[in-house]
């Protein structure tokens, strides 16, 4: 193909690539909602200054001796006369990127004790991170609660600073725990604990996604932080504090139970008690499905529930046999879990 088609098309990909519709509603990275987010988003910010001024130095170098020197027809093809050393040159090229590193390197530093070594106050609220394949689990240790995917966490302003401190673990596999405009990525490793704050100033719903490739289904473990108000916050945590809800049958209950489902996950207050899936106890207090860009209702409970491999292939969870009428019950027992 003739290379100018080439580079019109692939220009033209880049532009429908850039002007479809995001997938996600992803957050803009350069509008920090958080204190580690702001630091970082300044060194970043300081960074591409630096190159900017550089690339415009060196490009316009460059261009001008393209142009002013480029062979013309009819020049002489000999070669110039060559220039040899010059102390005043080779010191210039010498001293300027070592003080461009340094200065790159000082203000990393600073940004990096001012985040590690951020004091944490005494009403720092703690949440325990447990990275899955494919999922995210919170634990709340103070409060005795845990949910899956969506992380509630209280607002913080000035007059009322609230800062939440995070224990990122892994129950199997490295992951990479991300939400861009709160913090930067943090590791979470198999068999190593690392902690990272967060003190999000704007409440609503930032977007985050797991950053270090795990498995089949990495890009579909996303992550939602619900930044609460303060009066938000505390009615969300006594409705996860209470007991599950009473089984408006139980009959529905009773084939939740029968099934196989309670081996993974647990309904607190009943005989459900499995660790290895998310904590279903106030399933539907949450807005999305198996940390997928999928709202969760009972229509698409019943779909995941049935084919569980279908919608998220190589996901942890089992397809469990059940007939229609099981499968009804299951989903009208889990859709009153609030
Ligand atoms: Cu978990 Cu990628």
């Amino acid at each position: 193909m003739d290379l100018r088609l080439r580079v019109i098309g692939s220009l033209l990909l880049c532009a429908a690539i850039l002007a479809a519709q995001p997938v996600h509603p992803v957050g803009n990275i350069f509008k920090p909602v958080a204190t580690p987010a702001e630091l970082v988003s300044e060194v970043s910010l300081l960074t591409l200054l630096i190159c900017a001024v550089i690339f415009v130095i060196v490009g316009s170098l460059i261009a001008y001796a393209v142009i002013r020197f480029g062979y013309r027809r009819g020049d002489d093809k000999s070669e110039p006369a060559q220039v040899y050393g010059s102390n005043q040159v080779e010191i210039a090229w010498t001293v300027i990127p070592i003080l461009i590193v340094f200065v790159l390197s000082m203000s990393t530093a600073r940004v990096t004790s001012a985040v590690q070594d951020h004091p944490m106050p005494k009403d720092t609220l703690n949440v325990t991170v447990i990275g899955h394949q494919f999922w995210w689990e919170f634990r709340y240790p103070d409060l005795k609660i845990a949910t899956a995917n969506e992380l509630h966490v209280p607002l913080s302003s000035i007059a009322q600073p609230r800062l939440t401190l995070l224990t990122l673990k892994s129950a199997d596999v490295a992951h990479g725990f991300w939400v861009p405009q709160v913090a930067g990525k943090t590791d979470v490793i198999p068999n190593r604990v690392n902690t990272m704050w967060i003190d999000p100033k704007e409440p609503g719903i930032f977007f985050g996604n797991c950053s270090e490739y795990c498995g089949t289904q990495h890009a579909k473990m996303e992550l939602r932080l619900v930044v609460d108000t303060a009066e938000e916050f505390k009615t969300w945590v006594a409705a996860q504090q209470e007991k599950a809800a009473a089984p408006e049958s139980p009959d529905n209950q009773k084939a939740f139970l029968a099934s196989t489902c309670g081996a993974c996950h647990t309904v607190d207050g009943t005989r459900a008690r499995g660790k290895t899936g998310p904590d279903l106890t106030h399933l539907m207090s949450r807005r999305t499905l198996s940390a997928m860009e999928v709202p969760l209702n009972a229509e698409t409970l019943r779909d995941w529930i049935k084919d569980p491999q279908h919608l998220k292939p190589g996901n942890k969870m089992p397809t469990v046999k059940l007939t229609d009428t099981q499968l009804d019950q299951m989903v009208a027992y889990l859709t009153t879990l609030h």
